[in-house]
């Protein structure tokens, strides 16, 4: 590299650490005007910030943003449930879920509860060619009726012990918008699936279906 590529390349690093510093600030400001309580600043995506969580260090706390279509205190729930669901059938590729808010009104932030991955950054530009790997995991959802937001890489991590995890929470149905709204799982596959669990797990899992499905034709009866 010469001299000038260098500079150029430290430049652009510092300026991005900036732009990250600066970034960060603005969300512990926003976490205090809207009474949240976070840890540090980790990462930002497209819908939401993740933070420390404020006093457990194996969890980080996603903060979601309310973007054009917000959504209901059914929808988070939803989230919430078939999130949790998906990690007792897949518990090392999806993290679990402990905890969520209801906001009062629909455009304040809420916050989601989520089981820290500990990411391997040095791996970060792999997952682009792991489509193998990241084959595995969409296609045992699948098998569940359930699609996963494939297209960000970043959904996608490896852990430091070298697994492969899905680090995003799982729309529970869609076509928002649209007519009729679907279900982003096939109920019967999953009670069929949970019949595999041990038994001590059976019953929640029954019943995170069974409120999916309340949730599901409350969402489909505003339509
Ligand atoms: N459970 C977790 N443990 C540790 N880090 C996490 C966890 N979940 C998310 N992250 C981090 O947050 C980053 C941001 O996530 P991501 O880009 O998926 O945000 P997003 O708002 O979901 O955006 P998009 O809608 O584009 O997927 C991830 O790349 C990852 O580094
Ligand atoms: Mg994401």
């Amino acid at each position: 590299m010469t001299q000038k590529n260098m500079d150029r390349s430290r430049k652009q690093m510092e300026d991005s650490l900036d732009f990250t510093s600066q970034y960060a600030e603005q969300a512990m400001k926003k976490r205090h005007d809207s009474g949240i309580p976070v840890g540090h600043f980790m990462a930002n995506g497209a819908s939401k910030d993740i933070h420390e969580h404020p006093d457990n260090p194996e969890l980080v706390r996603c903060v979601f943003r309310r973007g054009d279509a917000p959504e209901t205190k059914e929808d988070i729930e939803g989230r919430y449930l078939l999130t949790k669901l998906l990690h007792l059938l897949y518990p090392e590729q999806i993290p679990d879920m402990t905890a969520y808010s209801v906001p009062e009104h629909i455009l304040e932030e809420y916050w989601i509860d989520v089981q820290r991955i500990h990411i391997d950054e040095s791996r970060r530009d792999e997952i682009k060619n792991s489509l193998p790997e990241r084959h595995v995991i969409i296609n045992s959802l699948d098998e569940l009726g359930v699609g996963l937001d494939t297209g960000n890489h970043g959904n996608f991590a490896f852990d430091t012990a070298g697994k492969l995890w899905y680090v995003d929470s799982i729309d529970p149905w869609g076509n928002r918008g649209l007519a009729e709204l679907k279900r982003n799982y096939n109920p019967q596959a999953l009670l069929d699936r949970i019949q595999t669990l041990p038994e001590t797990e059976k019953s929640s899992a029954i019943k995170y279906v069974n409120r999916l499905e309340d949730l599901f034709k409350i969402e489909a009866d505003k339509k």
